[in-house]
């Protein structure tokens, strides 16, 4: 399996799964309502209080899904007459949310501080802006530019919007995220994510200050008309925010396995696009050889995701690969002869 999210591998990890089995026990298998109506609990509460700690923000609210807490941490603070600012690259949960909001939207190439800039001169400073970023992209393993765009919003009127689902986990201290790594917590406005890729779960949260997650609680659709997360899953979450804090090897050996890996398909002269994550993208240029290079892996029984246009950009065509914690040297070294066999047959 090399296209899990499961980075730190703690989706088979006895402390997560004793969690989700008494959580089940004693609140049963759903809240079967949304949580501003039958759906809170003491737990979504607990782990709300748990994660906006390690985030770094006053408060937080969590989903039953990622793509809800991103699409609406974008759809509920822009409104029509308001301009969006997006990386073209961002992901389709916040562009579902950019469709829904009504605010004139204007795109810039991905990472790409100078073309931000170049859109916000012919704009009014004080007009009201939202900046949509991932801290980590999930297919091409890139970590935002976020200090450089910093400085070019600043006296903006700019209020920034983060989806960190693949940066939660995987980078910063413990794993406290993109935005911890790059020291910028305080200057972040929103950071939304996942709870299905590193904490082994599922759901979303979204996280802020009080006052942005209080607004968010009763005016976002996406969480007003949506049944809670269950309490197996956010006991799940819990418990692997519990992990990082406590068992450090995790994401050691999650950073080792990455590096190992990365080193090897550099030396295999394969194009990783300057992946600086544990997602690390396989970049064919076409579709058939991204196909072809596909189905050798999955014939020497390595698991991975073909990711081609227009899911990517045309000519980017890739394959999309990941590295666990879970990986054993072992694993690693079965997925290096496979790789090489497969640059043999193909180039
Ligand atoms: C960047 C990003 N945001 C949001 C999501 C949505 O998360 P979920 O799968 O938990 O709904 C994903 C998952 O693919 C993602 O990669």
């Amino acid at each position: 399996m090399l296209s899990s999210n499961d980075y730190l591998g703690l989706s088979h990890h006895p402390k997560v799964i004793e969690a989700g089995k008494r959580a089940l026990e004693a609140w049963g298998s759903s809240t079967t309502g949304a949580r501003l109506a039958n759906g809170s609990r003491r737990y979504h509460l607990a782990l709300e209080e748990m994660l906006a700690d390690f985030l770094g923000k006053e408060a937080c609210h969590v989903s039953a899904a990622g793509y809800l807490s991103c699409m609406s941490g974008v759809a509920t603070f822009a409104r029509k007459g308001d301009l969006i600012l997006v990386d073209r690259n961002a992901h389709s949960s916040l562009w579902s949310g950019i469709c829904v909001s009504g605010a004139r939207v204007e795109r810039f190439s991905h990472n790409n501080p100078a073309d931000l800039q170049d859109i916000l001169s012919l704009e009014p400073r004080s007009a009201p802006k939202l900046l949509i970023i991932e801290g980590v992209y999930s297919m091409e393993g890139h970590i935002a530019k976020i200090p450089q765009f910093l400085k070019i919003t600043k006296g903006q009127n700019c209020f920034m919007v983060m989806d960190d689902a693949h940066g939660l986990g995987v980078l910063g201290r413990q794993g406290r995220g993109t935005a911890d790594h790059l020291g910028v917590t305080k200057s972040i406005d929103v950071i939304a994510g996942s709870m299905s890729k590193a904490l082994s779960s599922t759901g979303g949260f979204v996280a802020g200050s009080r006052e942005v997650i209080d607004y968010l609680r009763t005016n976002s659709k996406q969480t007003v008309f949506s049944a809670a997360i269950s309490p197996c899953q956010a006991a799940c979450a819990q418990a692997a925010l519990e992990i990082l804090q406590t068992e450090p090897e995790h994401l050691q050996r999650l950073w080792e396995n990455t590096r190992q890996y990365t080193q090897m398909l550099t030396e295999l002269g394969l194009d990783t696009w300057g992946s600086v994550s544990p997602a690390v993208p396989i970049v064919l240029g076409s579709k058939a050889l991204a196909f072809r290079f596909w189905k050798s892996l999955m014939d020497k029984g390595v698991f991975t995701v073909m990711a081609v246009s227009p899911g990517v950009a045309p000519g980017k065509d890739l394959i999309r690969t990941s590295i666990s914690a879970r990986h054993t040297q072992e694993d690693l070294e079965k997925i290096g002869e496979a790789m090489f066999k497969v640059v043999k047959e193909l180039f």
